[in-house]
């Protein structure tokens, strides 16, 4: 697919446009956008209004062919609602119906004139980005394993957005971002997809290494020798009952300044969560393939941002492997000693997320970093309390965290990937408490997401960091089964507003 911006000023004029298609807005009580209004001199628009067959509201449509005025081969007439009230709902619910037409039409370019600037508390490049990630969403497919493959996206494949030519040049940005963003999104679903016995860790390791060599980032990937040296007992407990090597990876992207401290993304990349001894029940248990959803977010994020050579140093931290029952496998009770020293008494081998996290989380204090962000498919309970709406928003509670806090939270609500904040506190980090070691690795059955997040809190001290939990938000179940993509669009923008805010 191909995205553009075209300029409207007193010579081009949204009557003088030469496409298959040209999409302009209606709102409810028969009102007509200021496009609408430049294409119906004929009265045509209006009296397919007073019709009846389109009724404004936010995502009706109507496709009108040979109107006399403009030069546009058709008029897609799309419904945005109130017009003084546009909401972010409305605008994108309009923007998805005129993808769907988009898509039945037999014209391969079209343009969107819609008033992107009529979204109540946000600006055009806001509107442009969101429909282009909507384009690009109906547009993807899964299909490579499939020896019959799904019917290719048909239909319109350029699609021009008509812009003021003030807003050319923010639009053009908008544009560029959209499409990175889409970018990293397609490759955070496709590892998602694949399943287990394709996404290994080694696969992951190969996906980063194929990626420092498009994008020149700096790639390192440490096996299990080189963790047995680190100490990382923690994680390498988890790998036990696997025939898979475990991998670690470290990806750079240097697009700040040398000294500039970085943002660490660290991704929890369970390629297969089977519960190990501990094992899951079997119902859906094909879905923890999705397990790596972390690292395959923060890999999404990475290639995003370096395809836009953000200003901005970035280091993606990804520890990988199977949780696999076998003799060789943990057993529950067992006692592991992490890289920070702490001990942990394995108490539930399914509670595996943790486990390889905290040793990720000591490794990543060598590159003093400005911000630690972890991403992870960590807890069902996460699920219980949010659905899958928001992702689990979890930090300490001083200025500097609440400052992160509030810079994720306003991130995801810019991206249209939400995240709710959840607390940490002393009182729920005493039921980590162990027996036999310095802590447990499960907190027992209530506010299990807290007490996960708990458990991480215990590997940052020395920095400041959020986690978020997308065990709801990583993956659709049922019919609709595969990866969403998230949290690349939140992580991504939160990526741009800290390099725009360095500038
Ligand atoms: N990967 C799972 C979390 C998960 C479960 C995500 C279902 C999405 C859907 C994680 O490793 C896990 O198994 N967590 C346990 C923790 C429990 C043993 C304390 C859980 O949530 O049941
Ligand atoms: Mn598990
Ligand atoms: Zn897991």
């Amino acid at each position: 697919m191909d995205f553009s911006i075209k300029p409207l000023d007193a010579k081009s004029t949204i009557g003088g446009i030469k496409t298959g298609c040209i999409a302009v807005a209606v709102f409810e009580d028969k009102k007509l956008s200021s496009a609408a209004q430049a294409l119906d001199r004929k009265g045509e628009i209006s009296a397919a209004l007073k019709s009846g067959d389109i009724t404004g509201k936010a995502g009706s449509s109507l496709l009108l062919r040979g109107l006399s005025d403009g030069a546009a081969e058709r008029v897609l007439l799309v419904g945005l609602g109130k017009q003084d009230a546009v909401s972010e709902k409305d605008f994108n619910a309009a923007a998805q119906a005129v993808v769907r037409v988009f898509t039945t039409l037999g014209s391969n370019e079209a343009v969107v004139a819609l008033p992107f600037d009529a979204v109540a508390g946000r600006d055009s490049a806001w509107a442009i980005r969101s429909a282009i990630l909507s384009a690009r969403e109906a547009a993807y497919r899964f299909d490579s394993l499939k020896s019959k493959k799904d019917p290719a996206p048909s239909g319109v494949r350029k699609i021009a957005f008509a812009v003021p030519s003030a807003a050319v040049s923010s639009a053009k940005e908008a544009v560029t971002q959209a499409v990175a963003v889409a970018n990293g999104i397609d490759l955070t679903k496709d590892l998602g997809n694949f399943p287990a016995n394709v996404c290994t860790p080694t696969y992951l390791a190969n996906t980063a290494k194929k990626m420092a060599k498009e994008f020149k980032l700096e790639v390192e990937v440490l096996d299990r020798k080189q963790l047995q040296a680190l100490k990382m007992g923690s994680f390498l407990s988890v790998t036990n009952g696997s025939v898979e090597p475990p991998k670690f990876i470290v990806l750079k992207h240097n697009g700040g300044k040398a000294k500039d401290a970085p943002v660490v993304l660290v991704g929890k990349g369970i390629t297969f969560d089977s519960g190990g001894i501990s094992l899951k029940p079997g119902a859906a248990m094909d879905e923890m393939k999705y397990d790596m959803g972390g690292a395959a977010s923060v890999l999404g994020t990475m290639r995003a941002i370096a395809e836009l050579k953000l200003k901005l140093n970035v280091i993606v931290v990804i520890p990988t492997c199977e949780n696999m029952p076998s003799g060789s496998a943990t057993k529950p009770g067992d006692i592991v000693t992490s890289m920070s020293g702490q001990t942990i008494e394995i108490l539930n081998t399914d509670a595996e997320g943790r486990l390889v996290l905290c040793d990720a989380l000591t490794y990543v204090e060598r590159f003093k970093p400005a911000a630690v962000v972890d991403v992870a498919t960590l807890t069902g309970a996460c699920i219980v309390a949010l659905g899958h709406h928001n992702s689990g928003l979890f930090t300490r509670n001083d200025d500097a965290h609440d400052a992160l806090a509030d810079e994720l939270l306003k991130a995801g609500k810019v991206a249209g990937d939400t995240a709710w904040r959840l607390p940490i506190e002393d009182s729920y980090q005493e039921q980590l408490k162990s027996n036999f070691a310095d802590m447990a690795n499960i907190g027992g059955p209530a506010a299990g997401s807290v007490t996960a997040a708990c458990f991480l809190e215990r590997y940052t001290k020395k920095y400041t960091w959020a986690h978020l939990d997308i065990a709801g938000t990583a993956w659709k179940s049922g019919a609709a089964k595969g990866s969403t993509g998230r949290p690349v669009p939140l992580l991504t923008t939160f990526l741009i507003n800290r390099a725009q805010a360095g500038k």
